[in-house]
């Protein structure tokens, strides 16, 4: 019998645990998958480093993960657009709230998936290589084009209309930036970039007409000068630290709208254990200072700014232009640029929690992969020790 194995975090802060797992179902509107490739995210770190005091909607033990690649093995009622055998890739949403953090989140051997958040690759991609798309790609989209967001235009996604308008997208190397660079280019913006000077070229690959180094001291007048000329039609602030300057931008290219993908503190900057400490008290104090300083210096520029949530897209017809009518002939056609690489740091679900760390650690334009392939299945089967206890 196929049994279904997970990396379960059973309490806040907790390492992972591998070990068996029910087999999710596939509901109306879901797909199956059968999972040989998972990426990790940062919010799968800032997860695990902050027990509750973000998504504490959660209750434990839960499964981390968004990004899946995989076979198709099983799908849902009203589901037309994937077959069983199809490989994909999809943004698994088990952790947001109102859905299941068990059955739908990534870090298992099968996941139940929505087919609106899914998209086919070709043959003759790796899974592995692919993976690093679904959160990064669907943060992108929803910080362009969300109508509360930047407000992009993203039925020209695609077609690469010729704009006169300008999008600045900071942090350029990161998953999310890469892959927004290529959205708003595909839908005809002009981009603006900041990175490291090392991963410049990468950037103008990628379709960025200028990158400046986000740690030169005047950053902001050299993106406000090479912008200028065009419209602004906003600021996309991606990474710690990045909403700031990304104000300032705006504010100096008169461009109205900042779209925030970043907390303005880093939650690694405490002890991974529950309890009150002085580290956890002063980062819960910069936070609150530094969010209540961010939106006085908008709202005195006359710069509405909001945060971004990269699940947004799944209930929005932005969902719809990006994963469904973009994405599948686009990665396709090699249009959309599998961004970042792909770190392949191991195989089988032990080691997501290595990998967890190294991301905390940092990381530069790449993603860290790990393979779950059959013989994965049966190590990790192998280290059971008990099943999930019941809901
Ligand atoms: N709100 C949401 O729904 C959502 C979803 C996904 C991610 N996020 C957030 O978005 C951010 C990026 O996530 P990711 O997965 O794309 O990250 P990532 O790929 O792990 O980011 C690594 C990159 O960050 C860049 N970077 C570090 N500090 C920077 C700074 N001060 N300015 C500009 N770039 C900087 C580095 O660029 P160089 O190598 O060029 O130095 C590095 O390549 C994280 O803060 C994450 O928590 C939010």
């Amino acid at each position: 019998m196929v049994e279904n194995v997970a990396a379960w975090i059973d309490a806040p802060y907790a390492d992972l645990q591998v070990r068996r797992a029910p087999m999710p179902v596939a509901g109306p509107g879901q797909l199956l998958v059968r999972v040989r490739a998972v990426a990790v995210n940062p919010l799968d770190a800032v997860i695990q480093s902050n027990g509750t005091l973000m998504y504490g909607w959660l209750r434990y033990p839960v499964v981390l993960g968004e990004d899946v690649a995989g076979e198709v093995v099983a799908i849902g009622a009203d589901v037309r657009s994937f077959a069983v055998g199809d490989r994909v890739i999809a943004y698994a949403m088990g952790l947001e709230k109102g859905r299941d953090a068990r059955g739908g989140a990534g870090f298992q051997t099968f996941v139940a998936v929505e087919a609106a958040m899914a998209a086919p690759i070709p043959a003759e991609v790796p899974y592995e290589r692919a993976v690093v798309l679904p959160l990064a790609v669907s943060t992108a989209a929803a910080g362009l084009f969300e109508a509360k967001q930047l407000g992009l235009d993203s039925s020209s996604l695609g077609r690469s209309p010729a704009r006169d308008e300008t999008v600045v997208i900071w942090g350029g190397a990161t998953s999310v930036g890469g892959n927004a660079i290529q959205l708003a280019r595909a839908a005809g913006y002009q981009v603006i970039t900041t990175a490291s000077p090392r991963n410049h070229a990468r950037m103008h690959e990628l379709g960025a007409r200028a990158a400046f180094d986000y740690r030169s001291p005047d950053v902001v007048e050299r993106v406000a000068a090479a912008a200028s000329g065009t419209t602004v039609v906003g600021v996309l602030a991606i990474a710690t630290g990045s909403a700031a300057p990304s104000i300032a931008i705006a504010r100096a290219t008169q461009a109205r709208r900042v779209a925030m993908a970043s907390p303005p503190v880093s939650f690694y900057d405490q002890p991974r254990r529950p309890g009150v400490s002085a580290a956890r008290i002063r980062l819960i104090a910069r936070l609150a200072s530094r969010s209540a300083a961010l939106q006085l210096r908008s709202r005195a520029g006359g710069v509405r700014a909001s945060y971004v949530w990269g699940s947004a897209i799944a209930d929005s017809e932005v969902g719809v232009a990006v994963w469904e009518r973009h994405l599948p002939a686009a990665i396709a056609s090699g249009m959309h640029v599998l961004y970042p690489e792909a770190r392949v740091v191991g195989s089988g679900l032990s080691e997501v929690q290595g990998a967890i760390d190294a991301v905390r650690a940092g990381v530069s334009a790449q993603k860290l992969v790990v393979r779950l392939d059959e013989r994965t299945t049966a190590d990790d089967m192998g280290t059971v020790r008990e099943a999930p206890p019941a809901p």
